[in-house]
């Protein structure tokens, strides 16, 4: 596989034989674009680590952005979050709908770490539209899905926004038509309620339900960088990029390719997968340094395709704190 634009056929799926198509592929691993009420979102199976790498590889991020989980119901998030009251308030109220939530992670959900970008908190949302509704409920599996777009571009509304961008680099989109909002989904941590990101659902409307003004978070590049922030996942224990394994020492050493280590980000030198096991490999490293009480050291990543957003990340790791 190509390190970098893997190139895909991108088949344009419609209603309603394309659906179960759409599921198919979601399930097998692919990269499916759907319509929600909102915007198009660039689904893939939130529990399939690869399967989340390719979302960021196909819309060219320089760095790993949490992404929202869709799923068709309340229910289908059981195991995956925990509701607090407010939580529980907000759902009932205007879930389905254009509001995202951003919620603690559940113990041992079977989400993939790329998903909330190693944070211990992640974004969730049950779309309205009926064909959003309908695929979700043939995939049977949490999507994560960021809008379809490449990177730094704006959000799609119709299908041919999703091609224009993204043909040749997805697996396929499903055409609804245009999207009802247009705009993307409002985002709110609740408990307490703090408003991320204004959108489709009008933030008097969640006042109005809260009883109470709603503040914002207006942390410089809160949302729209959210990797930037100390909260971000960081190890306990010093980290030190590009050192080979010869020249590790004490070390808990992570290996790519041929340079092996204690744990390895890819032994083929795979970048995608690399990426796909970046948040659980640097956990593990972390546990097993802490435990023998010294730093972690990482093997050259090449600064190509995903290899940029792992380096990213790395960085911001290594960084003094
Ligand atoms: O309407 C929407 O929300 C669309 C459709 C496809 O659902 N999706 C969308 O996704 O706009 P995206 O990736 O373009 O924006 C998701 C936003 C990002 O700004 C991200 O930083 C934020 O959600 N986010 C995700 N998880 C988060 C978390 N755990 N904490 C804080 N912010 C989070
Ligand atoms: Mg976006």
């Amino acid at each position: 596989m190509a390190a970098t634009g893997t190139q895909r056929h991108t088949r344009h799926l419609r209603p309603p034989e394309g659906v179960a198509e759409a599921a198919t592929l979601l399930r097998a691993g692919g990269l499916v674009a759907f319509p929600t009420e909102t915007v198009y979102g660039l689904g893939a199976d939130a529990t399939d680590g690869r399967a989340v790498a390719a979302i960021y590889e196909a819309k060219g991020r320089p760095s790993f952005n949490p992404l929202i989980v869709h799923v068709p119901n309340r229910e289908a998030l059981s195991g995956l979050v925990r509701f607090g009251p407010e939580a529980h308030l907000l759902a009932e109220r205007f879930w389905p709908g254009p509001l995202t939530l951003v919620l603690p992670l559940a113990d041992n959900s079977a989400l993939s770490p790329l998903v909330t970008a190693g944070l211990p908190t992640v974004a969730v949302r049950v779309p309205a539209a009926p064909l959003a509704q309908e695929l979700l409920r043939m995939v049977g599996r949490p999507v994560a899905a960021p809008s379809a777009n490449p990177s730094g571009r704006i959000s799609p509304s119709r299908a041919d926004h999703v091609l224009e961008g993204l043909a040749g680099r997805i697996d396929a989109v499903l055409n609804g038509g245009p999207c009802a909002v247009g705009l993307e989904s409002t985002i709110v941590r609740p408990d307490p309620a703090v408003l991320l990101r204004d959108g489709g659902l009008a933030r008097e409307d969640l006042e109005a339900v809260l009883g109470r003004a709603v503040a914002e978070d207006t942390t410089p590049g809160r949302v729209q960088a959210p990797g930037q922030l100390a909260s971000h996942y960081a190890p306990s224990v010093s980290l030190r990029m590009g050192v080979a394994a010869s020249q590790a020492n004490a070390s808990v050493h992570v290996g790519f390719g041929a340079d092996k280590g204690d744990v390895t980000l890819s032994v083929s030198g795979d970048l995608i997968e690399a990426a796909a096991n970046l948040f659980q490999v640097l956990h593990q490293a972390d546990a097993m340094a802490t435990a023998r009480g010294t730093g972690i050291t990482v093997s050259d990543i090449p600064n190509l395709g995903l290899g940029r957003a792992i380096n990213d990340r790395l960085r911001r790791a290594s960084a003094p704190r």
